[in-house]
């Protein structure tokens, strides 16, 4: 009989998410099996789910979201699983590949006690992995999953918004706090070094606002304006997240992170009033801007043959395998791996989130290190200097 094999999208959208359909859809034509996709994550496999039959001309690889929607649905705090494993059962499915983050994967972990699973990485959080062993040399080919799907495309689109953003802050000798994603690690914030972002703030590092003011009040003697980048995953030194909006919880329990921006600019522009006028500090927070959009070349290509590994697995029958992507000598290739040898969990069970490497971030600079502009470079080249655009050579009169 014809094998039937589901797909599902758990989590925050990601530009790369229907790429890496795509891939599954193909696969599984090529293969003979039908694939059923699950509307809106695990919402879809519990009673009144809906699903669909997916077929690869339904699916655009260069069109950000996902095409099956998705939601946060934590089976496990519902005390669903057993349900979700009737209604597999029931519907004739004989491998199911979640695509998501930290999230779904904790829920992926348990089904595949009792269910055939593959599960494919997606977060711009870029927290799914882990990191090269310790060391002082960074071994970057021993890096589980160098990339989530999704990561390179979002850090491509926050690197855009702060390069372009350095031209208002030129004309107003300004000081711009731009916001970036990442609940709980500092990997989308680190990119915008390639935006030439003056200081990044990661969540990683305990924040210090003394420290911090005086960072600012260095670069700003020296370029008249300062782009700072600060993670939305910052937190006060009591260890809350510095949010703005009412305390809100998802269904994995986590603390909707947002506005710590405002937060820090505020504090510095108290900490900094002798020196600048209020209107110098101005806040930005780029939230979805960075998760939308179509998927760049290398994410997409990347999301898409992690896809079809995933089928593959199914179909050789490895069990609850997590498709990566690894870094080799000729570029990234997704390699697929047991779960187990890919995530850390906790006593809980829960996935826990990879941290940025802190052997990439320079704490003392607020600064991409060596060997960040190392993990970077094959996605995005070489580091290059900030353009300068000013009056540098020009001869000036004083009145
Ligand atoms: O999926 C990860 C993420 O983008 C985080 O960076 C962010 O904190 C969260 O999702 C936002 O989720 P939502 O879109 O549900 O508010």
């Amino acid at each position: 009989m014809r094998k039937r094999i589901g797909v599902l999208t758990g989590g925050g959208d990601t530009s790369a998410l229907n790429a890496t359909l795509k891939g599954i859809a193909l696969k599984a034509e090529e293969l003979g099996f039908e694939l059923i996709g699950f509307m809106e994550g695990w919402r879809g496999v519990l009673e009144g789910g809906r699903y669909c039959v997916l077929t690869p001309d339904l699916i655009d690889e260069n069109y950000g979201g996902t095409l099956l929607k998705s939601s946060r649905t934590n089976l496990i705090a519902a005390n669903r699983l057993d349900e979700a494993i009737e209604n597999l059962k029931k519907i004739g499915i004989d491998g199911l590949i979640p695509i998501g983050g930290d999230d779904t994967m904790t829920v992926s972990v348990e089904l595949s006690k009792q269910f055939i699973m593959a599960s494919v990485t997606k977060t711009i959080d870029n927290d799914v992995g882990l990191n090269p062993p310790e060391g002082s040399a960074v071994n970057y080919s021993k890096m589980f999953n160098y990339f989530c799907p999704g990561f390179p495309t979002a850090a491509s689109r926050l690197i855009r918004y702060v390069q372009d953003l350095r031209t208002t802050a030129y004309s107003h000798n300004r000081i711009f706090f731009v916001e970036a994603m990442g609940r709980d690690a500092g990997w989308l914030t680190l990119a915008s070094a390639y935006g030439h972002a003056d200081l990044i703030v990661v969540p990683e590092i305990p924040y210090e606002p003394d420290r911090l003011a005086e960072a600012i009040r260095r670069k700003h003697i020296e370029n008249e304006n300062v782009v700072v980048v600060v993670s939305e995953g910052i937190r006060n030194q009591k260890g809350e997240l510095m949010i703005t909006s009412k305390k809100e919880l998802d269904a994995f329990g986590h603390t909707r992170p947002g506005g710590c921006s405002e937060i820090i600019a505020e504090a510095m522009r108290l900490r900094l009033s002798k020196e600048f006028p209020s209107a110098t500090f101005r806040h930005i927070i780029l939230g979805h801007l960075q998760r939308c959009g179509s998927p760049i070349a290398l994410d997409r290509d990347c999301a898409i043959k992690a896809g079809e590994l995933a089928v593959r697995a199914l179909d050789e029958g490895q069990l609850n395998g997590v498709a990566t992507i690894m870094r080799t000598e000729t570029g990234m290739e997704p390699v697929l791996y047991p779960m187990d040898q890919v995530i850390k969990r906790d006593e809980n069970n829960k996935v826990i989130p990879r941290s940025l490497d802190l052997r990439f971030y320079n704490v003392e600079d607020y600064q991409i290190s060596p060997a960040g502009t190392g993990y970077f470079r094959p996605i995005f080249g070489d580091l290059t200097k900030l353009p300068t655009h000013d009056l540098g050579t020009a001869n000036f009169g004083v009145i």
